[in-house]
Protein backbone atom coordinates (compact mmCIF):
# COMPACT_ATOMS: atom_id res chain seq x y z
CA UNK A 1 0.00 0.00 0.00
CA UNK A 2 0.92 3.94 -0.46
CA UNK A 3 1.52 5.54 2.18
CA UNK A 4 -1.35 7.70 2.48
CA UNK A 5 -3.35 4.85 2.73
CA UNK A 6 -1.33 3.01 5.03
CA UNK A 7 -1.85 6.49 7.17
CA UNK A 8 -5.28 6.32 6.42
CA UNK A 9 -5.94 2.76 8.26
CA UNK A 10 -2.84 3.10 11.16
CA UNK A 11 -4.44 1.66 14.24
CA UNK A 12 -7.38 -0.01 12.94
CA UNK A 13 -7.72 -3.36 14.93
CA UNK A 14 -6.35 -1.93 18.36
CA UNK A 15 -8.59 -3.37 20.13
CA UNK A 16 -9.09 -7.03 19.11
CA UNK A 17 -12.72 -7.29 21.43
CA UNK A 18 -14.89 -3.68 20.61
CA UNK A 19 -13.68 -3.47 16.46
CA UNK A 20 -14.40 0.53 16.48
CA UNK A 21 -14.07 2.18 13.57
CA UNK A 22 -11.39 4.62 14.97
CA UNK A 23 -8.23 3.50 17.21
CA UNK A 24 -9.43 4.73 20.81
CA UNK A 25 -7.41 6.84 23.27
CA UNK A 26 -6.23 5.12 26.19
CA UNK A 27 -6.78 7.05 28.24
CA UNK A 28 -4.98 6.28 31.53
CA UNK A 29 -1.78 6.54 33.09
CA UNK A 30 -1.49 3.02 34.45
CA UNK A 31 -2.41 -0.75 33.46
CA UNK A 32 -3.53 -3.37 36.00
CA UNK A 33 -2.07 -7.00 36.27
CA UNK A 34 -3.81 -9.96 37.39
CA UNK A 35 -0.59 -11.86 38.75
CA UNK A 36 2.59 -11.76 39.09
CA UNK A 37 3.20 -13.82 36.20
CA UNK A 38 1.58 -11.04 34.15
CA UNK A 39 4.65 -8.71 35.31
CA UNK A 40 7.48 -11.22 34.31
CA UNK A 41 5.96 -11.16 30.96
CA UNK A 42 5.79 -7.08 30.97
CA UNK A 43 9.92 -7.30 32.18
CA UNK A 44 10.87 -10.42 30.69
CA UNK A 45 9.20 -10.68 27.47
CA UNK A 46 8.06 -7.14 26.55
CA UNK A 47 4.28 -8.09 26.62
CA UNK A 48 2.03 -5.57 27.25
CA UNK A 49 1.75 -2.31 28.93
CA UNK A 50 2.78 -0.99 32.69
CA UNK A 51 3.23 2.62 32.71
CA UNK A 52 2.16 5.99 30.56
CA UNK A 53 5.29 7.34 30.98
CA UNK A 54 7.17 4.10 29.70
CA UNK A 55 4.02 3.09 26.95
CA UNK A 56 0.89 3.73 25.78
CA UNK A 57 -1.16 2.03 22.97
CA UNK A 58 -2.36 5.05 21.55
CA UNK A 59 0.94 6.71 21.70
CA UNK A 60 2.22 3.17 20.44
CA UNK A 61 0.05 3.51 17.36
CA UNK A 62 1.57 7.04 16.60
CA UNK A 63 4.99 6.19 16.67
CA UNK A 64 4.72 3.01 14.56
CA UNK A 65 2.81 5.46 11.95
CA UNK A 66 5.31 7.84 11.78
CA UNK A 67 8.07 4.95 11.66
CA UNK A 68 6.43 3.25 8.83
CA UNK A 69 6.24 7.09 6.80
CA UNK A 70 9.29 7.90 7.50
CA UNK A 71 10.67 4.46 6.50
CA UNK A 72 12.72 3.70 9.70
CA UNK A 73 12.71 0.17 11.99
CA UNK A 74 10.81 2.70 14.98
CA UNK A 75 10.24 6.06 16.48
CA UNK A 76 10.02 7.71 19.85
CA UNK A 77 7.28 10.31 20.31
CA UNK A 78 7.75 12.90 23.08
CA UNK A 79 5.97 16.10 23.86
CA UNK A 80 7.13 18.90 21.27
CA UNK A 81 9.68 18.69 18.72
CA UNK A 82 12.33 20.23 21.28
CA UNK A 83 11.86 17.24 23.11
CA UNK A 84 12.96 14.81 20.07
CA UNK A 85 15.37 16.95 19.09
CA UNK A 86 17.28 16.65 22.59
CA UNK A 87 16.45 12.87 23.22
CA UNK A 88 17.92 12.34 19.51
CA UNK A 89 21.18 14.61 20.42
CA UNK A 90 21.54 13.14 24.01
CA UNK A 91 20.98 9.12 22.62
CA UNK A 92 24.54 9.92 20.58
CA UNK A 93 26.51 12.80 22.24
CA UNK A 94 25.94 12.76 25.75
CA UNK A 95 28.99 11.84 27.66
CA UNK A 96 31.62 14.13 25.81
CA UNK A 97 30.71 14.03 22.26
CA UNK A 98 30.90 16.79 20.10
CA UNK A 99 27.68 17.71 17.78
CA UNK A 100 28.41 19.49 14.71
CA UNK A 101 25.05 21.91 14.14
CA UNK A 102 25.06 23.05 10.34
CA UNK A 103 23.46 25.40 8.03
CA UNK A 104 20.40 27.10 8.86
CA UNK A 105 18.86 25.97 12.31
CA UNK A 106 15.79 27.08 14.05
CA UNK A 107 16.11 29.39 16.91
CA UNK A 108 15.41 26.91 19.60
CA UNK A 109 17.87 24.22 17.96
CA UNK A 110 20.52 26.97 18.07
CA UNK A 111 19.68 28.07 21.41
CA UNK A 112 19.98 24.59 22.78
CA UNK A 113 23.44 23.75 20.77
CA UNK A 114 24.83 27.04 22.32
CA UNK A 115 23.99 25.37 26.16
CA UNK A 116 25.48 22.49 24.84
CA UNK A 117 28.06 22.33 27.84
CA UNK A 118 26.01 22.09 30.63
CA UNK A 119 24.00 19.33 29.29
CA UNK A 120 26.40 17.03 28.99
CA UNK A 121 28.63 17.36 25.34
CA UNK A 122 30.22 20.19 23.09
CA UNK A 123 28.56 21.75 19.80
CA UNK A 124 30.17 23.49 16.95
CA UNK A 125 28.03 25.39 14.71
CA UNK A 126 28.72 25.74 10.96
CA UNK A 127 26.80 28.75 9.19
CA UNK A 128 27.04 26.69 5.94
CA UNK A 129 25.67 22.55 5.26
CA UNK A 130 27.61 22.33 2.04
CA UNK A 131 29.61 19.30 3.57
CA UNK A 132 33.21 21.08 2.55
CA UNK A 133 32.78 23.98 5.08
CA UNK A 134 31.05 20.86 7.52
CA UNK A 135 34.00 18.78 7.11
CA UNK A 136 36.50 21.31 8.77
CA UNK A 137 34.37 20.98 12.35
CA UNK A 138 35.26 17.54 12.42
CA UNK A 139 36.95 16.34 16.23
CA UNK A 140 38.40 13.34 17.04
CA UNK A 141 35.23 13.12 19.53
CA UNK A 142 32.39 14.49 16.58
CA UNK A 143 29.34 11.88 17.16
CA UNK A 144 26.93 13.61 15.54
CA UNK A 145 26.03 15.87 12.85
CA UNK A 146 22.51 18.17 12.76
CA UNK A 147 20.72 19.40 10.45
CA UNK A 148 17.60 20.42 8.45
CA UNK A 149 16.15 19.26 5.48
CA UNK A 150 14.62 22.28 4.42
CA UNK A 151 15.92 25.42 6.69
CA UNK A 152 13.74 27.52 9.14
CA UNK A 153 13.12 30.33 8.12
CA UNK A 154 15.36 31.18 4.53
CA UNK A 155 14.23 27.73 2.96
CA UNK A 156 17.28 26.66 2.09
CA UNK A 157 17.92 22.48 0.84
CA UNK A 158 21.00 20.64 2.53
CA UNK A 159 22.09 17.81 0.81
CA UNK A 160 21.14 15.05 3.11
CA UNK A 161 23.11 12.02 1.49
CA UNK A 162 26.34 14.35 1.36
CA UNK A 163 26.35 15.06 4.93
CA UNK A 164 25.47 11.51 5.60
CA UNK A 165 28.26 9.95 3.94
CA UNK A 166 30.47 12.80 5.13
CA UNK A 167 29.26 11.98 9.10
CA UNK A 168 29.64 8.30 8.29
CA UNK A 169 33.01 8.67 7.01
CA UNK A 170 34.02 10.17 10.54
CA UNK A 171 32.08 7.41 12.51
CA UNK A 172 29.86 9.53 13.49
CA UNK A 173 25.53 9.95 12.70
CA UNK A 174 23.23 12.09 10.83
CA UNK A 175 20.24 13.62 12.82
CA UNK A 176 17.98 15.53 10.12
CA UNK A 177 15.09 17.96 11.30
CA UNK A 178 12.69 17.12 8.43
CA UNK A 179 9.87 19.52 9.92
CA UNK A 180 9.98 21.57 6.54
CA UNK A 181 9.53 18.77 4.31
CA UNK A 182 7.72 15.61 6.08
CA UNK A 183 8.13 12.61 4.70
CA UNK A 184 5.36 13.35 1.53
CA UNK A 185 8.01 15.43 0.27
CA UNK A 186 11.70 13.36 1.41
CA UNK A 187 12.32 10.22 3.44
CA UNK A 188 15.92 11.55 4.87
CA UNK A 189 16.04 7.30 6.18
CA UNK A 190 16.24 6.26 2.41
CA UNK A 191 19.35 9.41 1.96
CA UNK A 192 21.03 7.95 4.30
CA UNK A 193 20.27 10.24 8.03
CA UNK A 194 20.75 7.88 11.28
CA UNK A 195 17.78 10.30 12.73
CA UNK A 196 14.74 11.96 11.86
CA UNK A 197 13.48 14.28 13.88
CA UNK A 198 10.16 15.86 13.05
CA UNK A 199 7.88 18.72 15.47
CA UNK A 200 4.50 17.03 15.42
CA UNK A 201 3.27 20.13 16.22
CA UNK A 202 3.43 21.70 12.62
CA UNK A 203 2.73 19.45 9.75
CA UNK A 204 2.17 15.49 11.16
CA UNK A 205 -0.45 17.23 13.45
CA UNK A 206 -1.65 20.08 11.18
CA UNK A 207 -4.25 21.41 12.84
CA UNK A 208 -2.69 24.17 15.44
CA UNK A 209 -3.71 22.02 18.21
CA UNK A 210 -1.24 19.50 19.39
CA UNK A 211 2.14 19.99 20.55
CA UNK A 212 4.19 16.87 20.15
CA UNK A 213 7.61 15.82 18.54
CA UNK A 214 9.05 12.38 16.54
CA UNK A 215 12.21 11.11 16.41
CA UNK A 216 12.73 7.68 14.24
CA UNK A 217 15.59 5.51 13.25
CA UNK A 218 16.70 1.97 13.43
CA UNK A 219 16.16 -0.18 16.49
CA UNK A 220 19.44 0.24 17.88
CA UNK A 221 19.31 3.69 18.46
CA UNK A 222 15.57 3.70 19.50
CA UNK A 223 15.99 1.56 22.37
CA UNK A 224 18.29 3.72 23.61
CA UNK A 225 16.15 6.53 22.76
CA UNK A 226 13.15 5.44 24.33
CA UNK A 227 15.13 4.59 27.56
CA UNK A 228 16.46 8.37 28.01
CA UNK A 229 12.79 9.72 26.39
CA UNK A 230 11.57 7.32 29.95
CA UNK A 231 14.17 8.53 32.38
CA UNK A 232 13.39 11.91 31.67
CA UNK A 233 10.17 12.21 30.85
CA UNK A 234 9.41 13.28 27.76
CA UNK A 235 6.82 11.52 27.10
CA UNK A 236 3.57 12.46 24.88
CA UNK A 237 0.22 12.14 26.44
CA UNK A 238 -2.37 9.82 25.18
CA UNK A 239 -4.73 12.16 23.41
CA UNK A 240 -1.93 14.27 21.93
CA UNK A 241 -1.01 11.39 19.99
CA UNK A 242 -4.87 10.63 19.01
CA UNK A 243 -4.99 13.96 17.69
CA UNK A 244 -1.41 13.73 16.00
CA UNK A 245 -2.69 10.49 14.77
CA UNK A 246 -5.73 11.96 13.24
CA UNK A 247 -4.20 14.89 11.42
CA UNK A 248 -1.61 12.75 10.01
CA UNK A 249 -4.45 10.28 8.02
CA UNK A 250 -4.61 13.58 6.05
CA UNK A 251 -0.80 14.68 5.63
CA UNK A 252 -0.60 13.25 2.03
CA UNK A 253 -3.69 15.39 0.88
CA UNK A 254 -2.60 18.53 3.24
CA UNK A 255 0.87 18.66 1.78
CA UNK A 256 0.37 18.37 -1.96
CA UNK A 257 -2.26 20.90 -1.91
CA UNK A 258 -0.44 23.31 0.61
CA UNK A 259 2.66 22.84 -1.77
CA UNK A 260 1.03 23.72 -4.82
CA UNK A 261 -0.68 26.51 -3.22
CA UNK A 262 2.57 27.68 -1.45
CA UNK A 263 4.30 27.45 -5.27
CA UNK A 264 1.42 29.61 -6.52
CA UNK A 265 2.09 31.96 -3.93
CA UNK A 266 6.09 31.95 -4.09
CA UNK A 267 5.50 33.18 -8.03
CA UNK A 268 3.16 35.81 -7.41
CA UNK A 269 5.32 37.27 -4.72
CA UNK A 270 7.76 37.52 -6.76
CA UNK A 271 6.04 39.85 -8.90
CA UNK A 272 4.99 42.24 -6.42
CA UNK A 273 7.43 45.60 -6.48
CA UNK A 274 7.12 45.61 -2.68
CA UNK A 275 8.55 42.23 -2.31
CA UNK A 276 12.87 42.55 -2.34
CA UNK A 277 12.95 38.67 -2.39
CA UNK A 278 11.41 35.40 -2.17
CA UNK A 279 12.80 32.49 -0.52
CA UNK A 280 11.49 29.11 -2.11
CA UNK A 281 13.22 26.37 -3.08
CA UNK A 282 10.50 25.45 -6.01
CA UNK A 283 11.39 28.95 -7.52
CA UNK A 284 14.48 28.32 -10.23
CA UNK A 285 16.10 31.24 -9.05
CA UNK A 286 16.74 29.75 -5.49
CA UNK A 287 20.19 28.78 -4.69
CA UNK A 288 19.26 25.13 -4.24
CA UNK A 289 16.65 24.75 -7.00
CA UNK A 290 18.84 21.98 -8.60
CA UNK A 291 19.36 19.89 -5.08
CA UNK A 292 15.96 20.64 -4.45
CA UNK A 293 14.46 19.34 -7.76
CA UNK A 294 16.41 15.97 -7.16
CA UNK A 295 15.95 15.81 -3.13
CA UNK A 296 12.23 16.57 -2.88
CA UNK A 297 9.20 14.57 -4.46
CA UNK A 298 5.64 15.47 -4.94
CA UNK A 299 6.80 19.79 -4.79
CA UNK A 300 8.82 22.24 -2.81
CA UNK A 301 6.38 22.04 0.71
CA UNK A 302 4.24 24.83 2.15
CA UNK A 303 6.70 27.36 3.60
CA UNK A 304 8.63 30.12 2.26
CA UNK A 305 9.32 33.40 3.30
CA UNK A 306 10.21 36.71 1.31
CA UNK A 307 11.48 40.42 2.43
CA UNK A 308 9.84 43.29 2.25
CA UNK A 309 11.37 46.97 1.87
CA UNK A 310 10.95 48.31 4.98
CA UNK A 311 12.74 46.49 7.74
CA UNK A 312 10.86 46.36 10.64
CA UNK A 313 8.50 49.26 10.32
CA UNK A 314 7.28 47.40 6.90
CA UNK A 315 6.91 44.37 8.65
CA UNK A 316 4.82 45.33 11.14
CA UNK A 317 2.98 47.64 8.48
CA UNK A 318 2.00 44.85 6.46
CA UNK A 319 1.02 42.84 9.28
CA UNK A 320 -1.62 44.71 10.61
CA UNK A 321 -2.92 44.98 7.00
CA UNK A 322 -3.76 41.37 6.90
CA UNK A 323 -7.50 40.50 6.97
CA UNK A 324 -7.76 36.74 6.64
CA UNK A 325 -4.06 35.78 7.26
CA UNK A 326 -3.50 35.70 10.84
CA UNK A 327 0.39 36.64 12.78
CA UNK A 328 0.92 33.48 14.22
CA UNK A 329 4.61 32.61 15.12
CA UNK A 330 4.56 28.71 14.46
CA UNK A 331 3.32 26.73 11.27
CA UNK A 332 1.77 23.71 9.56
CA UNK A 333 -1.52 24.05 10.29
CA UNK A 334 -4.50 23.82 7.73
CA UNK A 335 -4.91 27.81 8.12
CA UNK A 336 -2.41 30.30 6.15
CA UNK A 337 -0.52 31.94 8.64
CA UNK A 338 2.75 34.51 9.10
CA UNK A 339 5.28 34.94 11.31
CA UNK A 340 8.37 37.11 11.85
CA UNK A 341 11.23 35.66 12.84
CA UNK A 342 13.43 38.34 14.14
CA UNK A 343 11.48 38.87 16.54
CA UNK A 344 10.15 35.65 17.14
CA UNK A 345 11.11 31.82 16.02
CA UNK A 346 14.84 33.14 15.77
CA UNK A 347 14.75 36.17 18.40
CA UNK A 348 17.05 34.26 20.49
CA UNK A 349 19.84 33.96 17.29
CA UNK A 350 22.32 37.06 18.44
CA UNK A 351 21.61 40.06 16.04
CA UNK A 352 24.86 39.57 13.90
CA UNK A 353 24.45 36.00 13.47
CA UNK A 354 20.66 36.99 12.26
CA UNK A 355 22.16 39.32 9.73
CA UNK A 356 24.84 36.73 7.90
CA UNK A 357 21.93 34.65 8.05
CA UNK A 358 19.66 37.23 6.01
CA UNK A 359 17.17 37.03 8.58
CA UNK A 360 16.72 40.82 8.15
CA UNK A 361 13.83 42.73 10.00
CA UNK A 362 11.37 42.52 7.17
CA UNK A 363 11.56 38.80 6.71
CA UNK A 364 8.32 37.54 6.88
CA UNK A 365 7.70 33.87 6.67
CA UNK A 366 4.63 32.10 5.71
CA UNK A 367 3.03 28.94 6.12
CA UNK A 368 0.48 28.33 3.05
CA UNK A 369 -2.55 26.99 4.28
CA UNK A 370 -5.66 25.19 2.52
CA UNK A 371 -7.88 28.26 1.51
CA UNK A 372 -9.09 28.84 -1.77
CA UNK A 373 -5.91 30.64 -3.55
CA UNK A 374 -7.42 34.02 -4.50
CA UNK A 375 -8.22 34.50 -1.21
CA UNK A 376 -4.81 34.12 0.21
CA UNK A 377 -3.29 36.33 -3.05
CA UNK A 378 -6.23 38.57 -2.32
CA UNK A 379 -5.29 39.14 1.45
CA UNK A 380 -1.18 39.36 0.54
CA UNK A 381 -1.60 41.89 -2.37
CA UNK A 382 -3.85 44.35 0.13
CA UNK A 383 -1.54 44.10 2.80
CA UNK A 384 1.53 44.85 0.86
CA UNK A 385 -0.37 47.57 -0.66
CA UNK A 386 -0.77 49.23 3.00
C1 LIG B 1 12.29 23.43 12.20
C2 LIG B 1 11.83 23.29 13.62
N1 LIG B 1 12.34 22.33 14.38
C3 LIG B 1 11.96 22.16 15.67
C4 LIG B 1 11.01 22.99 16.24
C5 LIG B 1 10.61 22.78 17.68
O1 LIG B 1 9.38 22.14 17.73
P1 LIG B 1 8.35 22.30 18.96
O2 LIG B 1 7.90 23.73 18.98
O3 LIG B 1 7.27 21.31 18.67
O4 LIG B 1 9.11 21.97 20.20
C6 LIG B 1 10.44 24.01 15.48
C7 LIG B 1 9.45 24.93 16.08
O5 LIG B 1 9.08 25.92 15.52
C8 LIG B 1 10.86 24.17 14.13
O6 LIG B 1 10.35 25.14 13.35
Amino acid sequence: MEPTTRLLHAGDGADPGAHPAVAPIYQTAVFAFPNLDAIAAYYERGEGYLYSRNANPSVRDLERAAADLEGCEDAVATGSGMAALTIGILTVARGGGHVIGCGDLYGGTHALLAQAESFGFTASVVPSADPDAVAAAFTPDTRLVLTELITNPRMRVNDIASLADLAHGHRARLLVDATFATPYHCRPAALGADLVMQSATKFYGGHNDVTAGLVCGRRSLMQPARELAVLLGTTLAPFEAWLCLRGMKTLGLRMRHQSAQALAVAESLAREPRVESVDYPGLPGHPDHALARRQLQNGFGPMLAFTLAGGAAGADRFLRGLKLIRFEPSLGGVTTTVSHAATTSHRLVPPEERARRGIGDGLIRLSVGCEDLDDILTDLRQALAN
